[in-house]
C-alpha cells in the first residue's frame, strides 16, 4: 500500500510517499529555520503563510522525483493536531482538495502517533517486540508511554509544564546559542570541559540535591525549574565560547539524566520487551546513549535524524497502522476538522 502523506503542523511543509509504513519512497522537508532563527523561535502566522507557498512545490518535487502520478496513490494521509491552527489547515485543505480530485481515501491522523511510527519507518515491523515503553519527546510534549500492541497507548507520566525539547530551546537562548536550542546545546556541550557546573533535575520525589532517587515512583516531567536555574546563574555575564560550551553541557546532562532514568525505570517496572526514542529530542546522541547503556533491553530510535524531527514520512507510517487496524475502511473525509489540542487516545 503506497500512502501520501502531508504535515505542516508547526513551522515545515512537508509530503513523503511510503510503501507498506516502513519503506520511503521519498520525504521531502521544506523548513522555516532560517526565517526562524531572526525571531528565535515560530510565528505562526508567518509561518502558515510560508507553508501556503511552499505546499504545491514540495508536493510536485515528491511526485516528480519518485515519478510516481497521484493515480498510484492509494491513500493520503494528514496530519489534523496538534499543532499551530494556521499550519494544521494548510495541509488539510490541501488533502481534502487531493481527495476530492483523485477520489481517495484521506486519513486524519495524529502527529504524536506520527512520532511514534517514526521508529517504524526502514525496519521491518517484526523487529519491535511489544510490550514496549516509548519515551516521545519534542519541542511541544514529553510523554512516557506503554504501548501494548499497535495503537494501543496507556499514559504512563507527561511533563507537567515544559516539554524537554522546549527546555533544550529556551535555555539555549538564555546562554546565547541559536534557534532550534537541543541540536545547538548539543554541537557546544562536545567541547565542554565536563561538570564545570551543575543544574537541579526535577525527579518530584523526596530527594537530596545533587542525589538520584533510589526507586523511581514519578514518571511525570517538569522542565520549567531548569529554565529558572540557568536563568539566574548566566544572569547578566558574559559568557565566552567556553562558558556557553560548560553551560550546554550541563542542561544537556540535566535534561538527559531525568529522561532517560525514567524512560529506563518505566521500562523495567512495567516489564516492556523494547523502548522506543522519538520525537525531535530523540535526534540526541547523549539521550540515545544515556537509554542504551542504562538498560539490557533493545532500544530503539528512528533511523535518521530526519525521521525524529517533524516530517511526513512519520505520518505515512502512523497511516499505515491506522489503516490496518480500523475495522472501517471507508474513511469518510469530508468532515475531517483540524484539532490544534488532539491528544493521544489512551486505553
Ligand atoms: O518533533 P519536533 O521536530 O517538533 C515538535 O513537534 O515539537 O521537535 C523539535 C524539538 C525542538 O525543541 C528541538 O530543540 C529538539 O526537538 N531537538 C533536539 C535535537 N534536535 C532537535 N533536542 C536535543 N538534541 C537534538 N539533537
Ligand atoms: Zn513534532
Amino acid at each position: 500500500m503506497r500512502i501520501l502523506a502531508i504535515e505542516t503542523s508547526c513551522d515545515e511543509t512537508s509530503v513523503a510517499i511510503v510503501e507498506n509504513g516502513t519503506h520511503v519512497l521519498t520525504n521531502i522537508v521544506s523548513s522555516q529555520i532560517d526565517l526562524h532563527v531572526k525571531t528565535g523561535g515560530v510565528v505562526p502566522e508567518v509561518a502558515a503563510r510560508e507553508q501556503l507557498k511552499a505546499m504545491q512545490p514540495v508536493i510536485r518535487e515528491a511526485l516528480e522525483t519518485t515519478e510516481i502520478s497521484m493515480e498510484m496513490i492509494d491513500v493520503l494521509a494528514v496530519t489534523r493536531g496538534p499543532g499551530l491552527v494556521g499550519s494544521l489547515l494548510v495541509g488539510v485543505n490541501t488533502t481534502k482538495t487531493l481527495a476530492y480530485l483523485y477520489d481517495k481515501p484521506l486519513l486524519g491522523i495524529n502527529h504524536l502517533e506520527g512520532h511514534i511510527y517514526a521508529n517504524w519507518l526502514e525496519r521491518t515491523p517484526e523487529e519491535i517486540n511489544f510490550p514496549a515503553v516509548i519515551l516521545t519527546v519534542s519541542g511541544g510534549h514529553n510523554e512516557l508511554i506503554y504501548m501494548k500492541d499497535h495503537r494501543n497507548y496507556e499514559l504512563i507520566g507527561r511533563t507537567l509544564d515544559d516539554a524537554a525539547g522546549e527546555a533544550f530551546d529556551k535555555t539555549a537562548r538564555i546562554i546565547g546559542l541559536g534557534y532550534p536550542g537541543g541540536v545547538a546545546i548539543q554541537n557546544a556541550a562536545k567541547e565542554a570541559t565536563p561538570d564545570k557546573y551543575w543544574f537541579p533535575r526535577a525527579w518530584l520525589q523526596d530527594v537530596k540535591r545533587g542525589q538520584r532517587p533510589k526507586k523511581i515512583t514519578n514518571f511525570n516531567f517538569s522542565f520549567s525549574g531548569l529554565k529558572t536555574a540557568v536563568l539566574q546563574e548566566v544572569n547578566d555575564k558574559e559568557l565566552s565560547e567556553q562558558d556557553r560550551a560548560d553551560y550546554a553541557h550541563a542542561i544537556q546532562t540535566a535534561i538527559v539524566e531525568v529522561l532517560g532514568e525514567k524512560a529506563v525505570a518505566a521500562a523495567s517496572q512495567y516489564e516492556a520487551k523494547t523502548i522506543l526514542l522519538s520525537g525531535g529530542v530523540s535526534a540526541n546522541l547523549a539521550l540515545r546513549d544515556y537509554v542504551a547503556s542504562h538498560t539490557k533491553l533493545p532500544v530503539f530510535w528512528p533511523k535518521k535524524i530526519s525521521y525524529c524531527t517533524d516530517n511526513a514520512a512519520m505520518m505515512a507510517a502512523a497511516a499505515y497502522f491506522v489503516y490496518q487496524t480500523s475495522q472501517d475502511k471507508t474513511f469518510d473525509w469530508k468532515g475531517l476538522e483540524t484539532d490544534p489540542n488532539l491528544g493521544l487516545e489512551y486505553a
